[in-house]
């Protein structure tokens, strides 16, 4: 048995002069299951505190039901660049609309999650909370906006969040006693924040000689690690730096790396921290922001001032640029105070545990360009391709996705749609249908530069095609003609087939680039409905909406 943590035993400690405030309403929008995670644990701990919750997916929630809401708990994610995900897309334009009615009866607070690599870092959850604000609720904790490593920050606006609403609704009632509280669950003993050594089993290069990519098969082994995976769900990965990187930046700030620093992880000596324990690249704007006070530089100051200049800035730079390009004498503890914790890369998962038991397989697009005159590398990536053999360890953990997940009924037919590193998860599913003699059909769009060399994973696809597992291919080699051919082309050709599945309740994912794959995929999809249901754009929406809110569609992107 796992003993309770001393959080959770503050969790159980009564609240002095608070009685139970009425129901608590709590809206989560997101791609990737984290908010919802976080808002079913933040349902879990008002429950273990007496209080009665509802917990809705903005996907579904009808926006006029706000004002039978009193109190409200704001989970949601930022997508792309700012934006709100699909799923809080239509909730966040009534709140900004004409119709959004008067809230001043609701009293709330928000967390925003969001990556702050991107320069308008949790800028939904910033919206969500002024427009609440501007219809008249009531904030009573303040807005709490997390990075990709989010569990602490998130972990900690709960607490506040639960003892303010608990305040809040003792003034004017009586105290009553304390509620008898559930002892919780004992936690997953791997996890972001204690990830699990997993040894490297395998490692190959899956592109042919001569490709212009570089994309890696890794195979880990999870044996002892009690750590479960289902098709859908990712790994997160730490990496560390490279030792040429870090020396550089050493040489840039005349440090030599046997300084003592006091790091989120304790003392340390600098050289270690540099290692494991920050990132220098990529560049963050939060990175820019500290530098710009310690150096003053009226240069980056300016820069901060304009959205579309520091994302200019952000482009192709890391921390070596910075420190070169605006030089400062940091001392140890203020070169840490600039980076970005080391913070995991998120990989779908290629294999079902249910085929290859204690192992799981990654598919890594590995990155590296030039940029400012040096050889730039993936921080995550190239740890795993440079910096790692077969045998040494990597720290990982699991990362569960709920929002991409095989259908529950085997029958049920499934369309895949994953370009490039976007077929990892795809693999997973292959494997869980296999195993598990999974008779639905399935049917797979493959697209990759050159048929050559690039085409990952041909031999399996085969295979698959020979047994029955797999029902369908189509693929397509964008750089193997003059004109560029991708997967959406595909998909538009087979436009009939497809609409047809789609009329028999197949599910339809995709896995990959959000930038531009993912975008075209889903207008070739409204296409694909239009023309083939004879529809207007406007029912093609309604039709995509419907697949979405029903998890029929479902998407991987990144
Ligand atoms: P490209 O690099 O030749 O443009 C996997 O990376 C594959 O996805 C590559 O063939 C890549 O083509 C392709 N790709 C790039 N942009 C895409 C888009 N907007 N839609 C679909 N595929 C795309």
């Amino acid at each position: 048995a796992v003993s309770a943590t001393p959080q959770q035993q503050n969790t159980a400690a009564p609240q002095a002069a608070a009685s139970t405030p009425q129901k608590l309403h709590i809206l989560f929008g997101s791609h990737t299951g984290n908010s919802e995670g976080l808002a079913e644990n933040l349902a879990t701990l008002a429950k273990e505190k007496g209080i009665e919750t509802e917990v809705s997916d903005m996907a579904s929630f009808k926006g006029r039901n706000l004002k039978k809401i009193d109190n409200l708990a704001v989970i949601v994610s930022t997508h792309g660049l700012g934006e709100p995900p699909v799923q809080a897309e239509d909730l966040y334009n009534f709140i900004h609309s004409k119709k959004a009615p008067d809230l001043s009866h609701m009293k709330f607070s928000v967390l925003a999650l969001g990556d702050s690599s991107y320069v308008d870092f949790c800028q939904t959850g910033k919206d969500f909370d002024i427009a609440l604000e501007k219809l008249g609720a009531q904030r009573i904790g303040p807005r709490q906006d997390c990075d990709v490593d989010y569990e602490e920050d998130a972990e900690a606006w709960q607490d506040s969040f639960l003892n303010a609403l608990a305040q809040s609704s003792s003034q004017g009632a009586e105290a009553e006693a304390p509620v008898e509280v559930a002892v919780p669950k004992a936690a997953a003993k791997f996890s972001r924040k204690n990830p699990f050594e997993a040894t490297i089993l395998e490692k190959i290069e899956l592109n042919g000689r001569g490709s212009s990519k570089e994309t890696i098969h890794l195979e880990l082994d999870l044996e002892g690690s009690g750590l479960t995976y289902e098709p859908g769900d990712a790994l997160g990965v730490y990496g560390a730096n490279s030792e040429y990187l870090i020396g550089e930046v050493l040489k840039a700030t005349k440090l030599s790396g046997n300084e003592q620093v006091e790091t989120h992880q304790g003392k340390k000596n600098l050289l270690e921290a540099l290692t494991y324990d920050y990132e220098l690249t990529p560049l963050s704007k939060l990175s820019i922001t500290k530098y710009a006070e310690l150096t003053e530089s009226k240069k980056l100051k300016e820069i901060l001032s304009d959205n579309k200049e520091i994302q200019d800035y952000l482009l192709g730079r890391d921390v070596l640029d910075l420190i070169q390009e605006e030089p400062y004498e940091l001392k140890p503890d203020e070169l840490i105070s600039v980076l970005r914790k080391n913070t995991p890369r998120m990989y779908s998962i290629a294999s079902s545990q249910q085929a290859v038991e204690d192992e799981v397989h990654l598919l890594v697009s590995v990155v590296r360009y030039e940029a400012f005159g040096r050889n730039k590398e993936g921080h995550c990536s190239t740890t795993l391709a440079d910096r790692l053999k077969v045998d040494d360890k990597v720290k990982v953990f699991v990362d569960k996705n709920s929002r991409f997940k095989l259908p529950q009924d085997p029958e049920v037919p499934v369309i895949m749609v994953g370009p490039g590193t976007g077929v990892a998860p795809f693999r997973a599913f292959m494997q869980h249908k296999e195993v598990a003699e999974n008779k639905g059909k399935s049917w797979l769009f493959f697209g990759d530069r050159n048929f050559r060399t690039d085409f990952l994973y041909q031999t399996e696809w085969q295979q698959y095609l020979n047994e029955g597992v797999l029902t369908k291919a189509d693929v397509a080699f964008s750089r193997d003609q003059e004109e560029k051919q991708y997967v959406q082309h595909r998909m538009l050709e087979n436009g009939k087939e497809l609409y047809d599945w789609l009329e028999q309740g197949a599910h339809f994912y995709v896995c990959g680039d959000a930038t531009s794959m993912a975008k075209d995929v889903d207008n070739a999809l409204r296409e694909i409905i239009q023309q083939q249901g004879g529809v207007t754009p406007e029912k093609a929406e309604e039709y995509i909406k419907y697949l979405q809110v029903s998890k029929r569609y479902q998407t991987d992107i990144y």
